[in-house]
């Protein structure tokens, strides 16, 4: 169903602390509900704490990785069926971080989507090109292959559990954000693609957030574009007053 979200990407800040105190400045900041879903990704060893606040409030949580394997010798890692039980609702997937930083390739992407479908966890699958594909006018491509290779696999039932960031890498954490325009015609290209996969229903019932350098002053004019259903918002996030101001942009 499509939905209004703002999403806070913590990646690796905070300490169990600082993440309490930000955890119940969000809490209580939308107590009275706000006009969008808000969903914190904190880091996983917060995980907990964090559904802790959302058995009392209108928060959702989310993850920032998941393992593509069920369970077993894999040290380090964390499952899907782990997640959802300590009640995840969402799990950050693809983030460009992750690609580059740790290698994880489109299959292992698509493997990873499953687990947390097969688990009834919302996928928040990102996608997003570098600033050379964009210079060389590629970037319709580029995107267009992460989806077929990340998600379109789903069957329609399985797609309709999906929520999609559109997240230009050259805008992450530098400043540079997309224009409202560059943001909306991007949108409009993964809607039609959704469109051509699963049909206009399904397209028309997708979230398809923004993220990258979305801050208080940006955040209105980006969500007010047609396809534009929210953001996934990375350093903002990290300071509770920036993050409701995003979050009161609707
Ligand atoms: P940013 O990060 O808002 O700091 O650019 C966004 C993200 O990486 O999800």
């Amino acid at each position: 169903m499509r939905k209004k979200i703002v999403a806070g990407n913590w990646k690796m800040n905070k300490t169990f602390q600082d993440a309490e105190e930000l955890l119940a400045f969000i809490a209580e900041s939308i107590e009275k509900k706000p006009s969008c879903e808000v969903v914190a990704c904190p880091p996983s060893i917060y995980l907990e704490l964090a559904t802790d606040f959302a058995l009392d409030s209108n928060l959702f949580v989310g993850a920032q990785n998941v393992s593509q394997f069920e369970s077993g010798a894999y040290t380090g890692e964390i499952s899907a069926a782990m997640l959802d039980s300590v009640d995840v609702d969402y799990c950050i997937v693809g983030h460009s971080e992750r690609r580059k930083y740790f290698h994880e390739s489109d299959e292992v992407l698509a493997q990873k989507v499953d687990k947390l479908l097969d688990h009834n966890i919302i996928p928040i699958f990102c996608c997003g090109e570098q600033l050379e594909d964009r210079e060389k006018e590629s970037y319709f491509d580029v995107v267009k292959m992460q989806l077929k290779n990340g998600v379109f696999h789903l069957n329609k039932n399985e797609f309709g559990n999906l929520v999609i960031a559109y997240e230009p890498i050259w805008a992450i954490g530098t400043g540079r954000t997309a224009t409202p325009a560059q943001a909306q015609e991007m949108h409009n290209f993964i809607r039609n693609l959704i469109t051509k996969e699963y049909g206009k229903e399904t397209a028309g019932n997708t979230t398809i957030l923004y993220g990258g350098s979305c801050n208080p002053g940006n955040a209105r004019e980006l969500f007010s574009q047609n396809d534009v259903d929210g953001g996934l918002i990375g350093g903002a996030s990290l300071k509770g007053e920036e993050f409701i101001k995003i979050v009161n942009s609707f």
